[in-house]
């Protein structure tokens, strides 16, 4: 017997700094009773919406299917609970399972939870009801599994959920290979999205061009054709956590990923302009492979340029760049003329511009030498980053 619900519990997790920019994603999907909590967002809705939510979300990690919360102060309890679910509605003892189990850093500290230990209590208890019921169990793939179960444990709560998305969102499909230090494709779209690059403003503004100087692997351009075409994110995914999943519904996934596909606007000429420019070869030999890949060859141009010698000549645009940022103090000094050289050629060549630096560092952002308009936090993994924004006039 499968498991089928008119309205599902579902929690999308995402990096911390983006849990906002991600809940305005949900409510435009239609999700309801959205509730924003550390990385990530609770919301309700239909399995439609589920399949949406690992579709179309440009800035969530993961999107989870909610089975049950239970207190859980000890292992046993943990167990327990576990054990109470009907696993059987979920997956067949033919299948694979995987189980990722994280606790808050509060729960570790004062209840001394050992997440290796958690998760092989969460598997006995699944694997146990399996023997139990069917005199038979599912077996484990931690790659690829046909339902990845997904535990967290926050003031001695447990939460159980399936997975839906089964491998994170960031990986679009369309990245083999990045440059040095890349970011993550879920990062970049929020810094987009922060800098108000969003499929209307840029339906309402088509000659406003777009340009990262410092490219890279080209993930911020990429991500910045995938809105402007309103194109979902996710399309190129082969892999999702739902579709060895006994609710899976083959038929509404179909139609969703039509419609999707129906939207894709695949004229070039209704994109703006989207240009690149890195001063290493290397990068630039992978950014055009990447563009390749993700269909944008022809639409997203990319050339090696110094920064010094970057210019586009649009009167309007949008600017938004990544730069190293070093972390020891050598690297630091050594970075400064480079943020400073940003800061003049904004001034001398992007009158009339917006202008986003993403950096990780606080001294090298004053090298700009610019007044910043607004500033955000976000984390690139470990490390607090801030997107700076100038006005250039
Ligand atoms: C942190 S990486 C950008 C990563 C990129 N956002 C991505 O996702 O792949 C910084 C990039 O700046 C480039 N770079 C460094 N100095 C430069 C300069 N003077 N002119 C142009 N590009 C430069 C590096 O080659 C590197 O690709």
């Amino acid at each position: 017997m499968s498991f089928q619900k008119d309205i599902y519990d579902y929690f999308a997790t995402a990096a911390l700094g983006i849990e906002q920019i991600l809940a305005q994603e949900l409510a435009a999907l239609g999700a309801q009773e959205i509730q924003v909590s550390k990385a990530g967002v609770r919301f309700r809705g239909p399995l439609e919406l589920g399949y949406k939510a690992c579709l179309w979300l440009r800035t969530a990690n993961r999107v989870l299917l909610v089975l049950s919360r239970f207190p859980a102060p000890d292992s046993d309890s943990l167990y327990r609970g576990v054990r109470k679910i009907h696993w059987t509605d979920h997956l067949t003892y033919k299948d694979t399972l995987a189980v990722d189990f994280s606790a808050s850093s509060s729960d570790i500290a004062t209840r001394g939870v050992h997440t290796h230990f958690a998760a092989l209590k969460v598997k006995d208890a699944i694997v146990d009801q399996f023997r139990v019921v069917t005199g038979d169990r599912p077996s484990i793939d931690t790659a690829t599994p046909d339902v990845r179960i997904n535990v967290y444990l926050t003031n001695g709560e447990a939460t159980v959920c399936i997975d839906l998305s089964g491998d994170s969102l960031h990986l679009r499909g369309y990245r083999r290979e990045g440059s040095a230090a890349p970011l993550k494709e879920n990062l970049a779209a929020a810094l987009l999205l922060q800098a108000g690059w969003n499929t209307d403003s840029v339906r309402e503004q088509p000659d406003r061009a777009f340009l990262d100087p410092m490219c890279g692997s080209a993930t911020l351009l990429i991500e910045a054709a995938l809105i402007a075409a309103n194109a979902a994110p996710g399309l190129m995914r082969r892999y999702y956590g739902f579709l060895g999943w006994q609710g899976h519904v083959p038929k509404l996934w179909q139609r969703i990923k039509e419609e999707a596909q129906s939207q894709h606007v695949t004229n070039a000429k209704k994109i703006p302009r989207i240009v690149g420019y890195d001063s290493d070869a290397r990068a630039i030999r992978i950014a055009i492979a990447n563009i390749e890949r993700a269909g944008f060859t022809g639409i997203v141009h990319v050339e090696k340029c110094d920064l010094k010698m970057a210019e586009l000549t649009s009167k309007k645009g949008l600017l938004v760049v990544n730069p190293p940022y070093g972390e020891r103090l050598g690297e630091i000094e050594t970075l400064k003329p480079l943020y400073k050289d940003l800061g003049d050629v904004f001034k001398q060549r992007f009158k009339g511009w917006e202008a986003y630096v993403f950096t990780g560092s606080r001294e090298l952002a004053k090298s700009v030498g610019l007044k910043t308009t607004q500033k955000t936090v976000f984390y690139n993994g470990p490390i607090e980053c801030r997107l700076l924004k100038y006005e250039i006039f």
